[in-house]
């Protein structure tokens, strides 16, 4: 994915929006309602924007829903592309390289989770102060493109600390409660076992999910602003005596949905700038 194709897919968007916008969202898993909250809002299929590949799960749309949200102009990824889908990291990151190229200095990322400590429980959200790159790949091997960014970037600050501070100013002044910790990212699609579960545990997980780290990663090479939220949509393996299921992520993440787009709302109307 070399700047070419980049430029090609930004000048696509481009031209079928009527402004900059200045935030980007990417809505995991049942999240994807925010996008309706868009005004003056302009639609674009991934299918028709060059270079960009497909979603193929279910509960993801695959679009780009770019217009005004709380008087801020954004740009929301409708439906996200996964490593387990097949994607290379290449891919799986592209869109965030548009954005950041339609002019975005700031990116909001949420996921679906899974809760790995004890004390979390299905319907909390989590704001991501770190993460752990568990994928075994990265979004960032090969060539360096020194004009998208340094070889060699600083993850020690991506979750930035300002919006991390603003999050919960946001949080407290709604009275919705919000859990902080390190997100896990690991390829899936298996769900984790219940061993599996323990070892995320000892080595520092709060929790643990399937996207996140390769678009946090590219943000911060390409020196964006990075919140990361995480809806616990289900508690991991092994820490109830249930199965998982896809559905009860949808299930989760609709019962949150309201307090969620709150939430949400509430951080970009008093974005910092
Ligand atoms: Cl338990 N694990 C992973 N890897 N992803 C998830 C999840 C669990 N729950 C929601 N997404």
């Amino acid at each position: 994915m070399d700047q070419k194709a980049i430029n090609e897919a930004a000048t696509y968007v481009r031209e079928r929006l009527s402004d900059i916008p200045a935030i980007g969202l990417i809505l995991g898993s049942g999240l994807g309602v925010l996008a309706d909250k868009i005004e003056h809002s302009t639609t674009i299929p991934y299918k028709d924007i060059p270079h960009f590949p497909e979603s193929t799960v279910a509960g993801h749309k695959g679009q780009l829903v770019a217009g005004n949200l709380e008087g801020m102009q954004v740009i929301a990824m409708q439906g996200r592309f996964h490593y387990y889908e097949g994607y290379s990291m290449k891919q799986v990151t592209f869109p965030v390289r548009v954005m950041k190229a339609l002019g975005i200095d700031s990116i909001v990322i949420t996921n679906a989770a899974g809760g790995i400590n004890k004390l979390f429980s299905p319907g909390d959200l989590m704001l991501i102060t770190d993460h752990i790159n568990n994928m075994g790949d990265n979004p960032l091997i090969g060539p360096n493109d020194e004009t998208m960014g340094e070889r060699f970037p600083d993850v020690s600050q991506v979750y930035n600390r300002p919006l991390l501070r603003h999050a919960k100013d946001c949080a407290a002044k709604l009275g919705i409660t919000v859990q902080e910790g390190v997100y896990i990212g690991n390829t899936g699609p298996a769900y984790e076992t219940p061993a599996e579960v323990r070892m995320l545990r000892t080595l520092g997980g709060d929790a643990v999910g399937m996207s996140t780290v390769p678009e946090v990663i590219t943000a911060a090479h390409a020196g964006l602003r990075v919140l990361g939220i995480s809806c616990i949509a289900n508690m991991a393996a092994g820490m109830l005596d249930q199965p998982l299921t896809h559905t009860e992520v949808m299930e989760t993440t609709e019962k949150v949905r309201d307090d969620f787009l709150r939430f949400i709302s509430e951080i970009i109307r008093t974005f910092p700038k």
